[in-house]
């Protein structure tokens, strides 16, 4: 007997601006390549270019200004609430720019997922490309995530390496670091989605399995191999 074919995941995709991986996501799915059901789009703001993204590609798109709520408890209760009338089952983090309470990492802990510019452990918070350009690496690069309480330094899933050219700038790390991105979030989405990928005991788990070393791919890696 044949085993039933898998129901598309359903996600939520929560944004703060550009949403260049989001895009990654709409267009894995229409390619047929990514297993999932975008239900919504949330910003915390109402001038995210993302949200032209998900209205051209016919998704609902939802406006949560943190303006207004008292502290960041209430915000995130209400987000909540918003996110949890799509039932995702997976909660992505595209360039989401609020730090989230312990309550809201909590209540969704192993289905709430990030992408953070930078070779995890190194460079937590922001401004990562000045401050790896700062430190001299000559590798830097960009980490998927399981989201836990303490700030990026959730169960990694998957990186990607980039070179640091001796002219490079920010934005031109930036750049680089970013054409990666839009190939490991959506290879991590699709492992989660068909269910190889899952955060127990707060380890990644891959293929039943937990994982010693975290997958990491270069500019040359085929990941639609893997
Ligand atoms: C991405 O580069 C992502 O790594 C970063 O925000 C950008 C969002 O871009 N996230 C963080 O810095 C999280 N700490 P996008 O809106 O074009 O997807």
């Amino acid at each position: 007997m044949s085993e039933a074919p898998r129901q598309p995941l359903p996600v939520v995709v929560l944004i703060s601006g550009s949403g260049s991986n989001l895009q990654a996501f709409i267009d894995g799915q229409a390619r047929g390549e990514l297993p999932i059901d975008i239900r919504a789009v949330i910003s915390n703001r109402a001038d995210a270019y993302g949200l032209e993204r998900a209205r051209a590609a016919g998704i609902p798109g939802e406006v949560l200004s943190h303006r207004g709520f008292d502290d960041r408890a209430s915000y995130d209760r209400a987000l909540a609430e918003v996110i949890d009338r799509h039932e995702p089952g997976l909660v992505i983090l595209a360039g989401f720019m609020r730090i989230l309470s312990d309550a809201f990492v909590t209540h969704y802990l192993g289905r709430l997922i990030n992408i953070h510019p930078s070779l995890l452990p190194d460079f937590r918070g922001l401004h990562t490309h000045e401050r790896a350009l700062e430190s001299a690496v000559q590798v830097h690069g960009c980490s998927v995530h399981f989201v836990i309480p303490e700030l990026d330094a959730g169960p990694l899933i998957v990186q990607a390496e980039v070179p640091v050219w001796p002219d490079d700038t920010p934005e031109t790390l930036a750049r680089r670091v970013q054409i990666q991105e839009h190939r490991i979030y959506p290879l991590a989405v699709r492992w989660l989605a068909e269910g190889r990928v899952c955060m127990r005991e707060g380890r990644t788990w891959m293929d039943g399995r937990p994982l010693e070393q975290t997958p990491r791919i270069t500019a040359d890696t085929r990941v639609e191999t893997l």
